[in-house]
Parts: structure tokens; C-alpha cells; sequence
């Protein structure tokens, strides 16, 4: 399968979502271990973001700052206001305060543990953006969905709710995380050729709703059960532009050589 833009590259991007794992004494070991192992040519031609609870933001943010890493701050969830009376929440503005540079919308345990809908993704999507911030907006769906043949239309539904009314500038810049719900914590990841089909069928939805230009550059990551093993075959697919990484993600060795496994050498971009 060839992607829809081989001619643009996209500039891998690979995420580790530490979900509630790693106080903030944790982070701070976790990070400096990556920033020790990590060598320029591990970053030349990847981008890196880490993923941490809100607790361990400012420990992380003046770790990577001060010793000048080169991973970006991430963040795993945020309200879709700037301020007001949302007891327990955290804003758009105060994570980009922090250097936050890509914030996860829309997770799937969000969404089933959580209760946040559609509508709130889509709201949530906005207000990180109103912040100069990326979102990674999460798509996928649920082993019933699978086994009923409807990935496509859950994924489309999605992909509509949160993106539709986007500008094509705006969408463009966007990563979205295919995430099948089945293969998140399960060990269990998808094939790398499944994983290539749900990546480009997001490109081309892409591109229905803002163009091709946006299909082009839009960054899509596979995320669910990647490991330093499987990493390499899933980041080989054209459309494949990157990986959410959970579990594997915090051991800082583990995660570095998932790193390296999405450097995009001539050998292993077949796009
Ligand atoms: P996993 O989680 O890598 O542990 O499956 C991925 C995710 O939920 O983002």
C-alpha cells in the first residue's frame, strides 16, 4: 500500500504516555536516564515526547530545559477552559505556562473510564490549540467494533466529531493516534499491515475533511502493545509516522531503543 504523499516526508514522532506510572522523583531518574543514554543521531531525524501525571510536569520541564534534552513535554489530558470553577482539572494555558508541547486528547481510557464524549474531545482539541499546543487526538476501537467489521465507521465518526470545521492550517500540524482499544495494555498489538490500513484510512479522512495538503502532513502514530520488538516492522509502513507507547515507555532503555527502531532510514521506509 503506498501512502498518499511519499514525496513529503513527516518527521517521526514517538510519545511515551506514562498514564498514572513515575512520581515525580521517578520522572526525575526516568528522564535523566534517557537524556544520558540518548545521542544526537537518536533525535536527528525523530521527535520525542514524554508524557508524565501533572504532578511531575515541573520537575520534568526544568530537568529537560536545564539540562537541555532533547525530548518535549507532554501532557496526558486537560480541561477545554482556560479557568474558572472546575474543581481537580488543569487548563490548556497553564500546561503551555510549562513548556507543554503536545498534549494526548481523547485517550480511550479517558473516554471509557471517564466518561468524556465526542463533544468534549472536540472542545478539549480546540482549546489545546487555542494554546499553540499539538494534540494527539486518539482514534480506535473496541474488540466488538473489530470483530463486527466496523472499524472504519468507528474511526470515521471519531475523526469527524473531533477534526470537522478544523482549518486545513490548524488539522495540518495535528498528530492523531490510531489506538485500537484491544491492543492498549493488552500485549497484543496490531500487525503492522493493520496498523497501515487504520494509519492511511485516518490520512485519507484527513483529507476528506480539510484537503490534501492536510492528508500530507498530518503525523499519524499507531499506539497499543509497541515494544522495542515490534517497533521497527510498524514504523516501516508509509503511513505509520509514529508510536504511543505506554507500558514500554517507562524504562527509559526500552523506550530509547523504540527511538531508534523509528529513525527513518532508507532501509526501513518503504513509503
Ligand atoms: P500500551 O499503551 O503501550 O501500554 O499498550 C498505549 C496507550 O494507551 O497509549
Amino acid at each position: 500500500m503506498t501512502g498518499l504523499s511519499p514525496a513529503a516526508p513527516r518527521r517521526p514522532l514517538v510519545s511515551g504516555n506514562w498514564k498514572m506510572h513515575h512520581d515525580h522523583i521517578e520522572a526525575l531518574h526516568t528522564v535523566r536516564d534517557l537524556g544520558l543514554r540518548m545521542k544526537p543521531e537518536d533525535v536527528a531525524q525523530v521527535d520525542v515526547s514524554v508524557h508524565p501525571p501533572f504532578t511531575d510536569l515541573r520537575t520534568v520541564q526544568t530537568l529537560v530545559e536545564g539540562e537541555s534534552i532533547p525530548v518535549a513535554l507532554g501532557a496526558q489530558h486537560c480541561n477545554d477552559h482556560d479557568r474558572g470553577a472546575f474543581t481537580g482539572e488543569v487548563s490548556p494555558q497553564m500546561l503551555a505556562r510549562l513548556g507543554v508541547r503536545y498534549v494526548i486528547v481523547g485517550h480511550s481510557e479517558r473516554r471509557q473510564l471517564f466518561g468524556m464524549t465526542d463533544e468534549l474531545v472536540a472542545s478539549t482539541l480546540r482549546a489545546v490549540l487555542g494554546q499553540q499546543m499539538t494534540p494527539i487526538l486518539c482514534v480506535g476501537e473496541t474488540e466488538e467494533e473489530r470483530a463486527a467489521g466496523q472499524t472504519e465507521p468507528r474511526l470515521s465518526a471519531q475523526l469527524e466529531a473531533a477534526l470537522r470545521g478544523l482549518d486545513a492550517t490548524r488539522l495540518a500540524g495535528m498528530v492523531v493516534a490510531y489506538e485500537p482499544i484491544w491492543a492498549i495494555g493488552t500485549g497484543n498489538s496490531a500487525t503492522a499491515v493493520d496498523a497501515e490500513d487504520a494509519c492511511l484510512f485516518v490520512r485519507e479522512k484527513a483529507g476528506e475533511l480539510a484537503g490534501a495538503d492536510a492528508a500530507a502532513s498530518i503525523r499519524v502514530q499507531y499506539g497499543g502493545s509497541v515494544n522495542p520488538e515490534n517497533a521497527a516492522d510498524l514504523m516501516a509502513e508509509p503511513d505509520v509516522d509514529g508510536l504511543l507507547v505506554g507500558g514500554a515507555s517507562l524504562d527509559a532503555a526500552g523506550f530509547l531503543e523504540i527511538v531508534r527502531a523509528s529513525r527513518p532510514t532508507a532501509a526501513r521506509r518503504r513509503g
